[in-house]
């Protein structure tokens, strides 16, 4: 299990010094003088991202570089403060108060930026979804949450239920008025109302400012409630992991429907002020080199699965591109393998900095840094102020190479501070007193670099996006033809995993490659393009416990040609 390979430090990065010795000597409590409520005791994580650049000297300074393919805006620090104002003031119209939930289901566009920021100025909590969510998906979520107001566009408001949401009672179009149902509100019509000026709902540091549905192993999806506190944690690793520099122009490639799109593609670029580049449309190589050339972008965040498809896309493809301005790129969401490491070191003349943390932490927590050596394959070591440790099930901690639960000394300034409406879920985290409890298995080496090994529940991680196998056996037992379904993560040189999914059929239905496919489309466009399983094997009966839960430890033995283990739960 030793591993001698190392990455030399390539720059020192600018801002943390010595890892080791800021290690020893950092703690939480100096981040706060960076911010104006040091003063004041009062927050507002939107105002401390856009406000505070606007109004002390950075106000021309680009915030926004968005492109799609029918787009090309900038937007200043002042803009995007006058923007996220009077979106702040169209909710305050609408009667939105502090607490609320107001959900946004939207492509990626500046509107999107511009809403998140004036929900969370006027103290409501902002709830992102990807748009690839179907209706069961946006559904289960909006019920959960209890959203008040939802903003979106005409093509995924075919997918919001709105009848059976008794809470939703505010709609908010981002498209024309004529595309603009009868009682909703049009997007442009009412920022055209608004002042740019706005009372900012000045808060405390715990007040909740954002919501993330995850997944876990069982049940529905969880909503991981964070605080304006965390605003610390996502300015701090944004100076220290991302290294980011006045005059930077950083890239997160995340939609802010995942964690990472929030955390690192608003808060710590915006919290350190620099300039954010927002991309939409899907993945391409070539639109990908081109985004980082054209925009000179110097700080690139993005995940294991992009980072495979760029290889295999091939080097030639990368000397079309003029690269030079890149100088720091980063990893996160799933195992980065080494020679992907390799890889980026030959193509791009630099290092992959991997990066660990959870929708649950909120921020980065295990990183590599740019002046530590790299061990191409660790996650890196703890962030100064972060106590990680591998446990075993009674909390002990464990020697270096023994594998067991990667866990954090809690807490920490972006820990969530909730399960919505879930406090048993919530409390199932913090079970081992003193510590939270990943859920990952990893181990330790003897210099403190942190290895990641896998995951001991049954959440699936496919091309970095998580996926709770309940969501998608619930969804495909809805397809009249299944009886029963079972879903596991296999293993894929691309994407970490993909779904797999074992159907056992009703009598009279017959196992055929069109019945595989449509009931694969039946997920895609009922639950989410991701979540569908892109394989399906059907089989007479699945393996259940007596009480009749389906065992995907045993799917998993079989798929993989393990042993099954102790089967003694297992019905007759
Ligand atoms: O299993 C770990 C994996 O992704 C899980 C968290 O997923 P999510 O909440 O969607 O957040 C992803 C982005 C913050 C973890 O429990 N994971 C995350 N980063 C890494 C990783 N696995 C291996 N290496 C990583 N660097």
């Amino acid at each position: 299990m030793k591993n001698t390979e190392r990455l030399a430090v390539e720059t020192t990065g600018n801002n943390m010094g010595s890892y080791e010795e800021t290690y020893q000597s950092f703690d939480w409590s100096q981040v706060e003088k960076a911010f104006t409520w040091s003063q004041t005791g009062k927050v507002n994580a939107a105002y401390e991202a856009i406000d505070r650049h606007a109004e002390s000297g950075k106000q021309d300074r680009i915030a926004l570089m968005y492109s799609d393919p029918n787009r090309n805006e900038t937007y200043t620090f002042k803009e995007m403060k006058e923007k996220s104002n009077q979106f702040g003031n169209v909710l305050r119209r609408i009667g939105i108060k502090k607490g609320d939930r107001v959900f946004i289901f939207m492509p990626r566009t500046p509107e999107l930026y511009f809403s998140f920021l004036g929900t969370i100025k006027i103290g409501a909590i902002v709830g992102p979804l990807f748009e690839a969510f179907m209706e069961v998906a946006v559904k289960d979520r909006l019920e959960n949450s209890e959203a008040v107001a939802l903003v979106t566009t005409p093509a995924l408001l075919e997918r919001v239920p709105v009848d059976e949401l008794p809470h939703l009672k505010h709609i908010i179009i981002v498209g024309t008025p004529e595309e603009t149902p009868e009682g909703y509100y049009n997007f442009a019509e009412e920022m055209q109302k608004s002042s740019t000026e706005l009372e900012i709902e000045w808060v405390n540091r715990e007040d909740p400012m954002l919501m993330h549905y995850t997944s876990g192993s069982t049940g529905k999806p969880k909503g991981v409630l964070h605080v304006h506190n965390a605003m610390i944690q996502h300015y701090q690793t944004g100076k220290w992991v991302l290294d980011l520099q006045d005059g930077d122009i950083y890239w997160c490639t995340a939609d802010p429907g995942w964690v990472t799109g929030t955390s690192y593609g608003i808060f710590a670029p915006w919290l350190n002020g620099v300039t954010n580049v927002i991309r939409g449309g899907r993945f391409n190589p070539d639109d990908w080199y081109q985004t980082l050339a054209k925009n000179k972008v110097t700080v690139w965040y993005s995940a294991p699965t992009s980072f495979r498809m760029l290889m295999a896309a091939g080097d030639e493809v990368v000397k079309k591109y003029d690269l030079s301005s890149v100088r720091h790129i980063l990893s996160v969401g799933e195992p980065l393998n080494p020679e992907v490491v390799r890889w980026g070191k030959q193509v791009y003349g630099k290092r992959i900095h991997d990066t660990w943390w959870m929708t649950e932490t909120g921020g980065i927590l295990i990183a590599n840094y740019p002046q530590m050596e790299i061990k191409p394959g660790s996650m890196g070591r703890p962030f100064p102020g972060v106590q990680a440790a591998i446990i075993d099930d009674e909390g002990n901690e464990l020697p270096p190479y023994h594998m067991g639960n990667l866990a954090i000394k809690t807490p920490w300034p972006s820990m969530m501070r909730q399960i919505w409406k879930n406090p048993e879920k919530y409390q199932e985290y913090f079970r081992i007193p003193g510590w939270y409890i990943s859920g990952d298995s990893a181990y330790k080496d003897e210099d403190g670099y942190f290895w990641f090994e896998g995951r001991l529940d049954d959440v699936i991680n496919t091309s970095g996006e998580r996926v709770g196998p309940f969501e998608v056996e619930s969804k495909l037992v809805e397809h009249p033809a299944v009886a029963e379904a079972g879903v596991i993560g296999k293993p894929d040189p691309v994407r970490g995993q993909i779904i797999k999914a074992f159907v056992a059929l009703r009598a009279g239905y017959h196992a055929s490659d069109e019945l595989k496919e449509e009931i694969r489309m039946f997920v895609k466009t009922g639950l989410a393009a991701h979540a569908a399983p892109r394989e399906i094997e059907f089989k007479d009966k699945l393996p259940k416990t007596r009480s009749g839960k389906i065992m995907r430890r045993v799917l998993k033995a079989w798929e993989l040609g393990l042993p099954t283990g102790d089967l003694s739960t297992m019905e007759d």
